[in-house]
């Protein structure tokens, strides 16, 4: 992309209403636009990365084994009334009544009309194991939208469905999604620890969220410093390894690591006193295994091998994928603007001409862009008639993670300049070196 033929609408003054650093970036880089309380468009920059995300989400849930669909954001309220929820629900709940005078809702969640489709369609044990997934906007009509993305109004969620024979089936589904969780957050360069949560009303130990920790987070964390040096890295894994899944999630749930809603004094003294941390933590995601709550009640049942009629046995799992871009920048930002992680960043690097216009310095920009481009490298170009000053102000900005800077005096010499946005560190080396190099450091990505 050619800076002077993209739409980055770049605010030079800290918008009032943003109050915390990914809020007040996302607003500065053009990424969003608020439309009302906590509903956003998604700008040309801020939708690329979106995107970048949910492409993770999906190739890490289709590797788990788990299917992509797309349910719609509009329900009826029937199903609703069926399960009980529909009065639970309570004031967080948009309800909309069409022409007809039918009762509608714009969806919270998905568990109902998943179930209803699982209850149409499926009848023997035989069609199990069976984990269903979409990526899809919902809505919850928060009482203090904040934060920008991170509590908004309409957010993008992925959220999965596995329906089982048996609780042991369904903890199996439970542990995938554990494990492919801790891979999706991994890829996009952030830590995120799961902690025992709160099960709500079922109870049950089979719950966990994952948090990223951050000061402007909204949870209460409590956790053992040890959890925090735990990697996942390259390993192979079988999701259909029951025993391996196992093991992994016994390594991430040994050390102590709980949300203040289920925080236990006694339990976390028991941490050596120099491992004990206490924080904020920002919600990303979450596991809940809820076994037959809605299953027996809305009556999807498949017949077993013995030809008894059961309910199944559920779970339901989400990612925040609006609120996941949130939570990169917070992790990862400094004073002049975004450092996008590689696996997520909108552009893989920037190019910066110091002299627009200047034959050589032109033709080399032009060469270094065809030849990223070629390699899918994604460069986002700097060709506006502008100061140097300005151009690495955008760049730093936006936080694309290398940038190269292409002048007339250091191609007299034969060189460009690579720099890192994290480290601020530069290299002179020749053009085609930097762009092997570039290619290079996103060949393990
Ligand atoms: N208002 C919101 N804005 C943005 N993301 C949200 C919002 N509410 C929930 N999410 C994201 O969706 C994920 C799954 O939602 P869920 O656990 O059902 O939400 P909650 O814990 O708020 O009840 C959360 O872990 C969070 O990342
Ligand atoms: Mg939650």
């Amino acid at each position: 992309m050619r800076l002077t033929k993209y739409y980055l609408p770049i605010l030079k003054e800290n918008p009032a209403e943003a109050q915390i650093a990914s809020h007040r970036l996302m607003l500065r880089a053009g990424m969003i636009r608020q439309a009302s309380a906590g509903i956003y468009s998604w700008l040309p920059m801020g939708f690329k990365v979106l995107r970048r995300l949910e492409n993770i989400v999906h190739e890490e849930q289709q590797r788990a084994g788990h299917l992509p669909m797309l349910m719609p954001t509009l329900q009826s309220a029937d199903l609703w009334k069926e399960s009980g929820r529909y009065e639970d629900y309570g004031k967080e709940m948009l309800r909309i009544s069409d022409r007809h005078g039918r009762d509608m809702l714009y969806g919270p969640t998905n568990e109902e009309l998943i179930t209803d489709i699982f209850r149409n369609s499926v009848g023997s044990y035989k069609d199990l194991p069976l984990t269903l997934y979409h990526i899809q906007w919902k809505f919850r009509d928060e009482v203090r939208p904040r934060f920008g993305v991170m509590r908004g109004r309409e957010f993008l969620m992925k959220d999965g469905y596995n329906f089982d024979l048996t609780k042991e089936d369904a903890l199996h589904a439970y542990n995938r999604h554990f494990v492919s969780y801790l891979r999706t957050y991994e890829r996009m360069g952030l830590k995120a620890i799961p902690m025992r949560a709160d099960g709500g009303p079922i109870g049950g130990d089979y719950t966990h969220e994952f948090l990223v920790l951050a000061d402007t987070g909204e949870s209460d964390v409590f956790y053992d410093s040890t959890v925090t040096d735990l990697t996942f890295g390259d390993r192979e894994i079988d999701f259909s390894d029951r025993a391996g899944l196992q093991a992994i999630y016994d390594e991430w749930t040994k050390p102590y690591a709980r949300t203040d809603e289920t925080h236990d004094d006694a339990l976390f003294s028991e941490v050596p006193e120099a491992q004990r941390r206490q924080s904020k933590g920002i919600e990303v995601g979450q596991i809940f295994y809820f076994g037959t709550k809605y299953s027996e009640p809305m009556n999807a049942v498949v017949v077993d091998d013995s030809g008894q009629r059961v309910p199944v046995h559920m779970g339901s799992h989400g990612i925040g994928v609006s609120r996941l871009v949130g939570a990169l920048i917070e992790a990862n930002h400094d004073e002049n603007g975004i450092i996008w992680p590689e696996g997520v960043a909108p552009f893989k690097v920037g190019i910066v001409n110091l002299k627009q216009g200047d034959t050589d310095a032109d033709a080399a920009c032009e060469g270094l862009y065809k030849g990223l481009t070629a390699k899918g490298l994604d460069p986002i170009y700097d060709d506006r008639e502008e100061r140097a000053g300005a151009k690495f102000a955008t760049m730093d900005l936006i936080g694309c993670p290398w940038r190269i800077t292409v002048g007339p005096r250091g191609l007299k010499n034969g060189v460009v300049e690579l720099t890192s946005r994290r480290t601020g560190e530069s290299e002179e080396m020749s053009p085609e070196a930097a762009l092997d190099r570039v290619a290079q450091i996103y060949a393990g990505v």
